[in-house]
């Protein structure tokens, strides 16, 4: 068990890959406390997250270590108190927001290709840490109305190491409260992250709040009157733990999805190629907007397979509130129970030559929507907020920073390079990722 525990550490993405390997699509670990079930079987996954999702709970140790950041947000959250925060966010998500996200993105992604115009020939840019500003910009813009960018780099620095001492917690379980060196560093940025909820609020309470079509801050503010629902409304720490919670949830999860595409779109020139000649005929020179999203169809094909490959959200977990039956397996109650996009989306029997970059997989021909082995963004009543605001965002920026740039691969000796994976809270490229940006 030892064994197991250092080999999840080192690199989880590998252990889960070996685990199923050698022992199929459902793994029992019966742990005396805490039996444990891996369920890698379509079926299974449906039948934790939307047949019978409300016998699951997010009690878990990857929600609990969360939850010291995001407090009691959408994502960590439970019962009758997720539901009640679930209906006064989802407004912010409807459709009509999402010509704000398109806008705010194409901002955002002419913004990097400002900064980027000056570049020496075959200059190399770390193209992480350029998407993770950018879809900053974008979720404080769109979702708060607020200008982020000021305090990007200490907001950005801040969620990162917050989420590695979560994630390094929900590794090695420990007493929160231990006077160590990580627990400082999670004090520290969670004080930013606190400074900078307080700042937004403050600066629109000063303002007063006129709601926008995707304005969530407007939402919860509004919502923190406490005749507003009828239920006594949000308190302060809810309408931060929220926004803290889109913060985390809506910018490192599209970034990761960003700049993985870009990679893989530096490995297959043939692939970027068609992508350009789709923006060149869809757009014919204009930057795209919301209208040109359903015309950027090979646009929306790549991001779907590079979701399938690199999935940010790479495991989802869930406790059994009651006993249940998974796939014929009996899971007992308190049993945690782990689903992994990362193998779901790797499994031969659905994807053939599955580690192949292939976007035309999801040609309307080739692709039985919706697919049950395909979860880059969960299912069921816990289905991300943000799915479709990630896939506009997605598509926008794409497509702003392709029609006027290439990327290329970072080569040593010949070959192309791509980082290894540090599976943590989303997949991040270890030591950032390096591309050549040439312009058009
Ligand atoms: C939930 C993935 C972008 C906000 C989730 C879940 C997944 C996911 C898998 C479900 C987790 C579970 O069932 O345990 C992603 C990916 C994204 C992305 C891959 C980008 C490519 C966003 C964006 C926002 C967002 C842009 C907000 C602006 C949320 C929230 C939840 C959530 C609030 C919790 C929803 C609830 O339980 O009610 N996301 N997400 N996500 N996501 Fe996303």
């Amino acid at each position: 068990m030892l064994r197991d525990l250092l080999a999840i550490r080192r690199d989880p993405l590998r252990y889960l890959e070996r685990v199923v390997a050698r022992y199929g699509d459902l793994v029992a670990f019966p742990l005396p406390r805490t039996p444990v079930l891996l369920v890698n079987d379509p079926d299974g996954a449906r039948r934790v997250l939307v047949e019978n999702a409300r016998g699951y709970s997010k009690q878990t140790v990857q929600y609990g270590a969360l939850g010291a950041v995001t407090g009691a947000g959408l994502l960590t959250a439970d019962g009758p108190e997720w539901r009640r925060h679930r209906r006064i966010a989802q407004p912010a998500f409807h459709h009509g927001s999402l010509d704000a996200v398109a806008d705010q993105s194409a901002r955002a992604a002419q913004h990097l290709l400002g900064q980027w115009r000056d570049l020496a020939p075959g200059a190399v840019v770390d193209v992480d840490a350029a998407c993770l500003r950018a879809t900053l910009d974008v979720v404080g813009g769109t979702l708060f109305d607020a200008d982020l960018a000021a305090d990007g780099a200490r907001i950005v620095t801040a969620v990162g190491e917050a989420l590695e001492v979560v994630v390094a917690r929900a590794r090695a379980p420990r007493p929160a409260w231990l006077p160590l060196p990580s627990k400082h560093r999670l004090d520290r940025a969670v004080a930013t992250l606190d400074e900078t909820c307080a700042r937004v609020v403050r600066s629109r309470r000063a303002r007063g709040i006129e709601p926008a079509a995707s304005d969530l801050l407007a939402l919860l503010l509004r919502s923190a009157d406490p005749d507003a629902d009828g239920q006594g409304g949000l308190t302060d720490r809810e309408v931060r733990d929220e926004i803290v919670t889109l913060v985390i949830a809506g910018h490192e999860t599209v970034a990761s999805s960003l700049g993985w595409t870009l990679q893989l779109l530096a490995e297959h020139p043939a692939v970027q190629d068609r992508l350009h000649a789709e923006l060149t005929q869809v757009l014919e020179g204009r930057r795209p907007g919301w209208s040109d999203v359903p015309a950027l169809r090979y646009t929306r094909r790549v991001v779907d397979e590079a979701l399938r490959l690199y999935p940010p959200a790479w495991v989802l977990t869930r406790r059994a509130v009651e006993a249940d039956v998974v796939a014929g397996v009996d899971v007992p109650a308190g049993s945690l129970v782990i689903i992994s996009p990362w193998l779901l989306h790797r499994r031969a029997e659905a994807w053939p030559d599955p580690a192949a970059f292939d976007p035309d997989r999801f040609a309307a021909d080739r692709a039985a929507a919706p697919r049950p082995d395909y979860l880059p963004f969960g299912v069921g009543p816990r289905l991300c907020i943000g799915r479709d605001f990630a896939l506009v965002e997605s598509v926008l920026v794409l497509a702003t920073l392709l029609q006027r740039v290439r990327f290329e691969p970072v080569r040593r000796d010949g070959a192309p390079t791509r980082p290894d994976v540090d599976a943590l809270v989303t997949l991040r490229p270890h030591g950032g990722l390096p591309l050549h940006v040439q312009p058009r």
